[in-house]
């Protein structure tokens, strides 16, 4: 479990220095940070940044992974839009150069962590990537932070996409592809939704179980026709040193079965979700059983001040609905995989949904992720200052 103790959730204002659109409904943010913030904001391949603007007179927040290398000198991460989803509606269509972004300093636990003191390191990994659709974003910083540190590693790429020309960072993971010939390999695939998703977990276990003569000898659409020479030219992945998975649950909850059932430690393999961008996805399940019928009164303590207000079984968890009084509430993935959300309960008691962030200790503390609570207790009274 990550330790979530010391999440700096200060935002500081920073200058997007480009707005460039990857796909036709994609785009990617670089930042500029000044140098009294750069210690501040140096990150680890895998992390993201939360940001948060005004729309429509409200401050929305969400979570994006990076996708620029260390040591580059930038800072970008990239947003695909997403049905009903507010912020990268926002951002594909109205972020433009030079707009001022509120940014919360890098985090999360999704990382590949090369040194990071500006000189090469002699050292050769092999690391695989998986990617479903923007799930290339964190992988992206971590393969060119790998090709630039590491001249000894090589990183492989499986990555599904519904098309071609929706493919993020094509270009530029073409130009890698010459660049970096015998280190970078890269296994594209191109089909809708689930249908790329069994293609890529087919692809994984045929290559390790060097046996690609079934999918190679497929005509199912989405297939590249090089896939035999790719799966042949790739490195022996049954020898990889981490495997790093980023696309949505069902794809990596499938493929993380599928290695371990191919031999592959379950210490190597590390994955990211997407983050949840519409409003939607936080919709509450409550318990009938933990929560009566009149509801609950919630205390929320924040900077000092406090706030009240009733939650009834049909309402959202708590953060949810003290957002709508108070907006600057600390949050960020509203999935239960950050911790930024975290509070302490001081009177009344809380079950979460799901918690991807808080420590054992911390929850026998009495912590809680506000995103994913429900009350248990006709009063709940809970502080982010502790
Ligand atoms: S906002 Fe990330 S765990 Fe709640």
């Amino acid at each position: 479990m990550p330790e979530t103790k010391n999440i700096d959730t200060t935002y500081h204002s920073l200058t997007l220095s480009e707005v460039r659109p990857l796909t036709a409904d994609s785009v990617m943010l670089t930042f500029n940070v000044p140098p009294h913030l750069e210690a501040l904001y140096r990150f680890e391949p895998g992390q993201y940044l939360t940001l948060r603007t005004n729309i429509e007179g409200k401050r929305v927040s969400r979570c994006y992974s990076i996708c620029s290398p260390i040591d580059s000198g930038d800072i970008s991460v990239a947003i695909r839009q997403v049905e009903g989803g507010q912020f990268s509606s926002h951002a594909v269509n109205h972020f433009e150069a030079d707009e001022e972004i509120e940014v919360m300093p890098p985090m999360g636990h999704f990382k590949l962590s090369p040194r990071r003191d500006g000189e090469t390191v002699l050292i050769s990994k092999l690391y695989v990537g998986i990617a479903g659709g923007s799930g290339i974003t964190p992988i992206m910083s971590m393969i060119t932070t790998v090709m630039k540190n590491e001249p000894s590693s090589r990183f492989v790429l499986f990555y599904a996409n519904r098309s071609e020309q929706s493919m993020m960072f094509r270009d530029e993971l073409t130009s890698m592809l010459a660049a970096f010939s015998g280190r970078f390999f890269c296994v594209p695939f191109f089909s809708e939704g689930a249908e790329s998703e069994q293609l890529i977990h087919h692809a994984v276990a045929s290559t390790l179980n060097n046996n690609t003569s079934s999918i190679a000898s497929t005509d199912r659409p989405g297939i590249p026709v090089q896939i035999k020479t790719l799966l042949r030219e790739l490195p022996d992945l049954s020898r990889a040193d981490s495997w790093h998975l980023c696309g949505p649950q069902g794809m990596t909850d499938t493929l993380q079965q599928v290695l371990i059932d191919n031999a592959v430690s379950a210490g190597c393999i590390q994955r990211e979700l997407f983050t949840a961008d519409t409003q939607k996805s936080t919709t509450n399940k409550l318990d009938k059983n933990t929560q009566s019928e009149a509801g609950s009164q919630i205390k929320v303590i924040f900077e000092g001040e406090s706030i009240e207000f009733r939650l009834s079984p049909k309402d959202d968890f708590v953060l949810n609905e003290a957002l709508k009084i108070r907006d600057d509430l600390p949050h960020a993935c509203q999935f239960g995989g950050c911790g930024t959300c975290k509070a302490k309960i001081v009177e009344g008691s809380a079950t979460m949904r799901d918690n991807m962030a808080l420590e054992d200790e911390e929850v026998e503390e009495g912590y809680i992720l506000t995103c994913q609570a429900t009350p248990t207790s006709p009063v709940l009274a809970i502080s982010f200052d502790e």
